[in-house]
């Protein structure tokens, strides 16, 4: 998806995301902040939406988000005020591909449900590899293509989602696999029957 469909699309999804593609998808955020909470330390979340998994964090954490839609950053900072959530830092608006942050500033990133939304997603995977500092982690929940099972039936049936929501049904793992500084550690499938997939890279340290 290009940047100026990204903009229009979620300036379309950020009044209904939570209540329809946010439950869904629930699992997920559960899996990822309960890993992340478990580690401590300064936290960045790659595309922050509305910002479902803010108040799951826990409140010693050290957390900035961001987002490049502004229709889903303004739910996501109007959720920080309402829930005085004091252990969210900042949430700015921002590309995944090119981060204005130096390297090595967190010790966990975080990317849920956005690499296959993000166009070049390689070059992002280039960037939190960057910002992470050595031995840190980065953690994942995503659709990725499956060759075989329910999923694989579903992929066609998937394909208006795709459209609206810039999802592609038919991401490869591979893709968020390549950079040499990121070693996989985890993975394993999540409910609703493994449509989702929960990764944790570490970054080596030399
Ligand atoms: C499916 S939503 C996921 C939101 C949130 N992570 C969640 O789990 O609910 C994908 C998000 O990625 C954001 N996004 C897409 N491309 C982006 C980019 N290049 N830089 C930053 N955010 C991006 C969209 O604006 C949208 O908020």
């Amino acid at each position: 998806m290009e940047l100026d469909a990204v903009r229009n699309s979620y300036a379309r999804w950020a009044p209904v995301y939570d209540a329809t593609f946010g439950r869904i998808t629930h699992a997920g955020r559960r899996e990822a902040v309960r890993h992340i909470n478990a580690r401590g330390g300064r936290v960045l979340e790659v595309g922050v939406g509305t910002g479902l998994s803010l108040e799951a964090y826990d409140p010693a954490l050290q957390v900035t988000g961001f987002d490049y839609s502004d229709d889903m950053l303004r739910k996501a900072r109007a959720r920080v005020a309402r829930r005085g959530l004091k252990h969210v830092e900042a949430l700015h608006q921002m590309d995944a591909r090119s981060l204005d942050f130096p390297d090595s500033s967190f010790d966990t990133v975080a990317a849920m449900h956005v690499l296959s939304v993000v166009p070049e997603p390689e070059q992002v995977m280039t960037e939190i590899a960057r910002v992470l500092r050595p031995g840190g982690q980065v953690v994942i929940t995503n659709h990725f293509r499956h060759e075989r099972g329910v999923w694989a039936g579903l992929a066609r049936a998937a394909a208006p989602l795709e459209r609206v929501l810039g999802w592609h049904s038919d991401f490869e793992i591979d893709t968020v696999l390549q950079d040499p500084r990121l070693h996989l550690i985890t993975r394993r499938d999540l409910p609703p029957m493994g449509m989702m997939t929960f990764l944790v890279l570490e970054k080596r340290v030399n």
